[in-house]
């Protein structure tokens, strides 16, 4: 942390409980086609393990990219060669296929069809799975793995047709099944081996307390708490050391993602200014173990009035200076004159 913010903020780290309960783990991947025309479609896709893009297909030359060194060390070379063969059958099966459809349907262009699928494994060991399609961000396709049927979201006329034709690709839907319910598992299963230094990984939340004062007779404290992994975190108030319960007073923003995969998230909490009460927000995270981050709104304040004193300090002393300085300095002159 930069010695600044650590002087800003003053946090104090208290007893309390980790609050994050173990989750699912997911594997999933996502692809988005731009159809700009007849002619031009613009692909990419890339796969997640729970928030790590870990793979990313290249199409100029049709191979994955892989993000990170356990990656490609997790599967048999002749695996990734399966999985290499399967995705560029897929894509150029998928694209024409597309594309015949919306000719056929007068569908204008451009449009934007993504995808999501993958598998989510629970801790008691089952795991749910699933395929969706969207077009221009509506549902539009779903993958029913267990009957192996795509079944349309919507009524368009080009949900059905492609709906129709995927239901006729036997062999695809077939793969899709066995992909989503056997090889997702297994392969999620063996990149948790691999990936431990990454999925365990734990960054220390940051948390500043300030101000924002939209009226005279509204004063809304904010608690910005960022920089943490994993995901999971608690964010509470406190007045006069008790859990501010939910309420209209209280709004917690989602879960934002921070470019370098570390998260953030701010609560706030309108009080009436000068109330008498104190306020401070906790943090807890896995990061912190069992204790919890402690931000005190009211010793913000002393430390602004801190900065007034030594302001005053400072000034004093400067005019402390100068008054001795004049002094020195006539006294000299008087010394000069006699
Ligand atoms: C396993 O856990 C998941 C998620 O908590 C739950 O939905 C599912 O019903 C559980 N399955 C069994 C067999 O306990
Ligand atoms: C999915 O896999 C499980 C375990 O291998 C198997 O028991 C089940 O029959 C499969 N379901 C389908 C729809 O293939």
């Amino acid at each position: 942390m930069q010695p600044a913010r650590l002087l800003l903020f003053l946090l104090l780290l208290l007893p309390g409980t980790a609050a994050d309960p173990e989750g699912s783990c997911k594997l999933h991947l996502f692809q988005i086609v731009i159809f700009h025309n007849t002619s031009f479609a613009d692909f990419s896709a890339w796969a997640t393990l729970e928030d790590m893009v870990f793979a990313s297909w290249q199409k100029h030359n049709d191979s994955i990219l892989y993000c990170y060194p356990w990656v490609y060390p997790a599967l048999p070379e002749e695996e990734w060669k399966n999985l290499i063969n399967v995705f560029k059958n897929y894509l150029h099966g998928f694209v024409p296929s597309l594309s015949s459809n919306v000719n056929l349907t007068q569908t204008p262009y451009p449009f934007v069809i993504q995808g999501a699928a993958g598998c989510d494994l629970y801790p008691n060991g089952s795991y749910t799975r699933f395929g969706h399609l969207a077009f221009n961000a509506h549902e539009f396709l779903s993958f029913n793995v267990d009957n192996r049927h795509w079944e349309r979201k919507q009524n368009s006329q080009l949900a059905a047709e492609v709906e129709k034709e995927f239901n006729s690709f036997t062999i695809f839907s077939q793969t899709l099944q066995f992909l989503l319910n056997v090889t997702c598992v297994d392969h999620m299963k063996k990149f948790i081996q691999y990936a431990k230094v990454d999925l365990e990984r734990q960054e220390l939340p940051v948390a500043t307390v300030f101000a924002r004062t939209p009226s005279p007779a509204q004063l809304l404290l904010v608690c910005h708490v960022t920089g943490f992994y994993p995901r999971p975190i608690s964010v509470a108030w406190l007045r006069d050391g008790q859990e501010v319960p939910p309420g209209l007073a209280l709004s917690t923003s989602a879960i934002l993602p921070n470019a370098d995969l570390t998260y953030q998230l701010r609560s706030v909490l309108a009080v009436a200014p000068r109330d008498g009460h104190s306020y401070a927000c906790r943090v807890r995270h896995r990061s912190l173990g069992t204790r919890s981050l402690l931000v005190p709104w009211e010793i913000q304040r002393r430390g602004s009035a801190l900065t007034i004193g030594i302001t005053v300090m400072v000034l004093l002393l400067v005019a402390a200076a100068c008054a001795g300085g004049f002094w020195w300095w006539k006294h000299r002159k008087s010394d000069e004159a006699q």
